[in-house]
């Protein structure tokens, strides 16, 4: 059966979860048991493939929501998966990333997708180093190990549920959790595009220039040596981690707070355009 991953990620957590996905259901003993792993903002620009026996949406958690990408992903899957509605074998499966607090993530995304007539037949909650460093540094080198072993074995637990064909399973937070987020996350998800305004590059910024390369919305603009943000902004927060200076801050506390991107993500697999 051929699967084909969707994923989403600002700092790499989510990326890994779908590569090592990939890796593991193609490991069957069966050939045709391939596995392909695309990024949702290249292939936002074009049409979506929705060919294979099994769709897999692995990305971050925002806000206790969805990213705003990955929302406007579910629309164009949404829009383009006309034909597919007559294939009740096609099996959706997602796999939602986050620091440990996943929010309403999954039950919006499955609401979304029945709005439309689509079934999302598992879900699952993969936790990982938390990123959101206006709130909090990156968790200690040994506290990473610990979620990445974790994390390993929920993926191979993950695989198992998926290659058996088992439909049901939903790893979705409580209904009142569900409900807050919500109505947390639609409160918010207007200005996230706005948040921008309190990025800014302090004196060690040397130009380089991967933040203007890194952000998956073409956000951000090198004028005169230095990035400008342009409000579309996902608030993935890739330019403020990946920066090679540190330089990027947002608002007054992430100066001296430790930094986070996925140890075995490279800056070129991260770039997304
Ligand atoms: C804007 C933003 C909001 C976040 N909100 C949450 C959240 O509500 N709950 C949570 O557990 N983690 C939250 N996180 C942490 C990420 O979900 C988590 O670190 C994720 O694995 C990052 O994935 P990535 O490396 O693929 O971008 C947030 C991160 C960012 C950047
Ligand atoms: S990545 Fe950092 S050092 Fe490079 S241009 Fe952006 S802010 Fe400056
Ligand atoms: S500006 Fe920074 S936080 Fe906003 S989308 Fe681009 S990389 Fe992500």
């Amino acid at each position: 059966m051929r699967t084909i991953i969707y994923y989403f990620s600002g700092t790499g957590n989510s990326l890994k979860i779908a590569c090592d996905l990939a890796l593991e259901l193609g490991n069957t003993e069966f050939l045709s048991d391939e596995t392909e792993v695309f990024s949702m903002v290249r292939v936002m620009k074009g049409g979506i493939d929705l060919s294979a026996d099994r769709i897999g949406l692995v990305f971050p958690v925002y806000m206790f929501g969805l990213p705003l990408i990955v929302s406007d992903f579910v629309k164009k899957l949404e829009a383009e998966s006309g034909h597919w509605r007559g294939e009740p074998d096609k099996y959706i499966f997602a796999v939602a990333t986050n620091g440990g607090g996943p929010g309403g993530a999954l039950k919006m995304l499955q609401s979304r997708l029945e709005t439309k007539g689509l079934s999302l037949d598992a879900a699952f909650s993969v936790e990982m180093p938390g990123n959101y460093t206006p709130l909090y540094g990156a968790p200690s080198e040994d506290k990473q190990k610990i979620l990445f072993e974790n994390a390993s074995g929920k993926v191979k637990e993950i695989v198992a549920y998926v290659l058996s064909g088992e439909r049901g399973k939903f790893e979705f937070s409580n209904f009142f959790v569900n409900a807050v987020s919500s109505v947390f996350n639609s409160l918010v998800s207007a200005k996230i595009p706005g948040m921008d305004k309190k990025f800014s590059a302090d004196e060690k910024c040397a130009g380089c220039p991967v933040c203007e390369k890194v952000c998956p919305a073409d956000n951000i603009k090198i004028i005169k040596g230095k990035p400008s943000w342009n409000h579309k902004c996902q608030q993935c927060l890739a330019c403020l981690q990946w920066c090679p200076e540190e330089s990027i801050q947002y608002g007054k506390k992430t100066a001296g707070r430790k930094r986070y991107h996925h140890p075995d993500i490279k800056l070129e697999e991260i770039i997304q355009k």
